[in-house]
């Protein structure tokens, strides 16, 4: 899938923007890895990208998506540290860079690139990148630095707010949170909230 190139002055529907194409096979150049998508993620900045609503106009065209999961399909010169057929997870892969996640390939660089635990899905994958790495931001950047304090997530039930809790209480923190449902408690208890 592409999304062409946007007038940042409107805000455009997906169908007037997205479309679906053959495109060539990405190859990896020097420090990027081609991973064959098995999943890819849809973010809030995802779409307000494709709607024009950010600074960043794709150029030519662009194909969509930041966060996604798959298999380490070729690898550039000087990487080091993944081998072909190894399971991953992306984050922020259309950030400066052509190939999102939304199509069969996304050449992205490696550092981009996290090996994905056998236990942990696919879809799993594709719904950690800017949403937790945003979490793990919000925590300051190093998780362990909660360890031993409590620490209030507000939203526990949200995307951000749910690895904010799941970071905090494996960094070892007591996890205190806001819902607006009993629903909503219950999720955020079973990711590891203290009280809501
Ligand atoms: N998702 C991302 O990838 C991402 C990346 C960067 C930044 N952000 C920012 O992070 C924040 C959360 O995003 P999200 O994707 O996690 O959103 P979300 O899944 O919609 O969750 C938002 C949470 O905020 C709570 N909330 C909404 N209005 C509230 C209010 N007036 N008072 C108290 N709580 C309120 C909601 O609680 P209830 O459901 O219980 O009402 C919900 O749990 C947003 O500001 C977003 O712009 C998100």
């Amino acid at each position: 899938m592409v999304c062409e190139s946007s007038d940042l002055s409107e805000d455009r529907a997906a169908r007037d923007v997205l479309e679906l194409v053959e495109l060539d096979v990405p190859e990896p150049q020097a420090g990027e890895v081609r991973v064959a998508i098995s999943a890819s993620g849809v973010n809030p900045t995802d779409w307000k990208a494709r709607a024009g609503l950010t600074g960043r106009a794709p150029e030519d065209f662009q194909v969509p998506h930041h966060d996604g999961a798959g298999r380490v399909d070729a690898i550039g010169p000087g990487v080091t540290g993944l081998a072909v057929g190894q399971r991953v997870w992306l984050y922020l892969a259309a950030a400066d860079n052509t190939y999102g996640t939304a199509a069969e390939f996304a050449v992205v660089p490696a550092d981009k690139v996290v090996p994905l635990p056998d236990n942990a899905s696919d879809e799993l994958g594709a719904c950690l990148g800017v949403p937790a790495l945003t979490a793990a931001y919000c925590l300051g950047g190093d998780p362990s630095a909660v360890r031993g304090r409590t620490v209030l997530v507000a939203g526990g039930a949200g995307a951000v707010g749910h690895y904010a809790i799941e970071l905090a209480k494996h960094a070892g923190a007591q996890v205190v949170t806001t819902v607006s449902s009993a629903e909503k408690g219950e999720l955020a208890r079973a990711a590891g909230a203290t009280s809501c």
